[in-house]
């Protein structure tokens, strides 16, 4: 009972492959480009695992895509591959279309033409569960109810739009082609293994070194913080359980502002670090994301009531975990802030 899963070498990718190896035992083919976000380092534990498949390569080869599935014949596509960050879209939106869109469409047209070679109870059996984000559905206010899966696509960045384009590619390639298709929304990850770009990691890498905490605008904007442990357990549901067609949002339930995210984190470290305490007093409010969304909000009881998944993780013990596991892996976090990574540190940072 084979599966393909691409992007498998960044955050909820790589967290998701540990998890279902260790869970399912099965036999996993992960294909990952290793752009800046991939990284071995964090399947390094399935090192020498018969059971992990490693094939570095990108999803807009398809002729690569069709061989890996001929010859491994899976059941299901799990695709995690993309551009994921905000920033990174404003300052360079090329790369997110020919991964998120471009790329989907390449992936979805390979498992279309082997799906149409199954027999017919294969054909039932097979599975192509994209993750998506709840970006799609563009920004809230702050009285305004959680986005459900009725809210309408209304995507504000070019990370955002390249995502709500291939999220339509695969409705439209289950609505006419008849491919099982499943579409999930989850909001803001957190967890081991995220790349030190996106909010929690990099405050926290940030005040365990002493380094400016960089808080855009007022600081004020919600995030509803899913850990990543939980997110991967719904994609797994889903992926067993769903019916074909089914689009999912999953979401933590814990709103947040950034500033109470960012103080959280300072509360944490202060207690691993007391010499450099407090910390808060590294936070520097510097200028605002254009087209900053203000509000994130999940509501996630459609796939509570249809296949019983909620949350486990509380926020805070979340967090110190997570706190806990950046300052325990100083190896991991050295290897990736490589001179790429400050680059883009100057890219987005030097002029804000
Ligand atoms: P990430 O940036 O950490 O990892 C992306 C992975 O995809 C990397 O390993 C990268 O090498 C690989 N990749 C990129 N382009 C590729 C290509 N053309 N071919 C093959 N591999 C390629 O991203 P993430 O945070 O793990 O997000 C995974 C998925 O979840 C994405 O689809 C993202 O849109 C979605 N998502 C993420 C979040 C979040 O909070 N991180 C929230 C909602 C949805
Ligand atoms: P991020 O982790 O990039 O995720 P997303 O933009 O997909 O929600 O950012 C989370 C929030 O934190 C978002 O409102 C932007 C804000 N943010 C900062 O205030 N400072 C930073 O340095 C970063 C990277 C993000």
């Amino acid at each position: 009972m084979k599966i393909l899963v691409t992007g498998g070498a960044g955050f909820i990718g790589s967290n998701f492959v540990l998890d279902w190896i260790a869970g399912e035992n099965s036999l996993l083919i992960n294909l990952d480009k290793l752009t800046y976000a991939g990284n071995l380092g964090n399947l390094a534990s399935l090192k020498d695992d018969a059971r992990h498949i490693f094939v570095q390569g990108d999803i807009n080869d398809r002729a690569l895509v069709a061989t890996l599935l001929e010859r491994h014949r899976p059941w299901a596509v799990v695709h995690f591959a993309a551009e994921s960050h905000v920033d990174r879209s404003i300052h360079g939106p090329a790369d997110f279309v020919q991964t998120n869109i471009v790329g989907t469409f390449a992936l979805l047209e390979a498992a279309r033409a082997y799906w149409s070679t199954l027999n017919e109870s294969e054909k039932s059996r097979f599975r192509f569960l994209h993750v998506s984000t709840d970006e799609v559905y563009g920004s809230l206010g702050v009285d305004d109810p959680p986005f459900t899966e009725n809210s309408p696509y209304a995507p504000n960045s070019p990370y955002a739009a390249s995502k709500a384009a291939s999220d339509h590619l695969v409705r439209a390639y289950h609505h006419t082609y008849g491919l099982p298709a499943l579409i999930t929304n989850c909001s803001n990850n957190y967890g081991p293994y995220q790349f030190p770009e996106k909010l929690i990691p990099l405050v926290t890498i940030n005040a365990l070194q002493g380094k400016p905490l960089p808080v855009y605008g007022d600081g004020g904007n919600v995030r509803d913080w899913l850990h990543v442990g939980d997110h991967c357990a719904a994609v797994r549901l889903a992926l067993k359980k769903g019916p074909a067609g089914a689009t999912y949002n999953i979401g933590g339930g814990f709103e947040k502002t950034n500033l109470e995210v960012v103080e959280a984190i300072c509360g944490i470290v202060d207690e691993l670090n007391p010499r450099g305490a407090p910390h808060a007093k590294l936070i520097s409010f510097v200028k605002d994301r254009p087209g900053h969304d203000r509000r994130y909000a999940i509501n996630s009881s459609k796939i509570t009531a249809e296949l019983g998944w909620r949350p486990a993780k509380q926020f805070e013990e979340g967090l110190r975990q997570t706190v806990r596991w950046y300052a325990e892996h100083l190896e991991w976090v050295n290897g990736v802030m490589s001179g790429a990574y400050r680059d883009w540190m100057n890219i987005n940072y030097r002029k804000r």
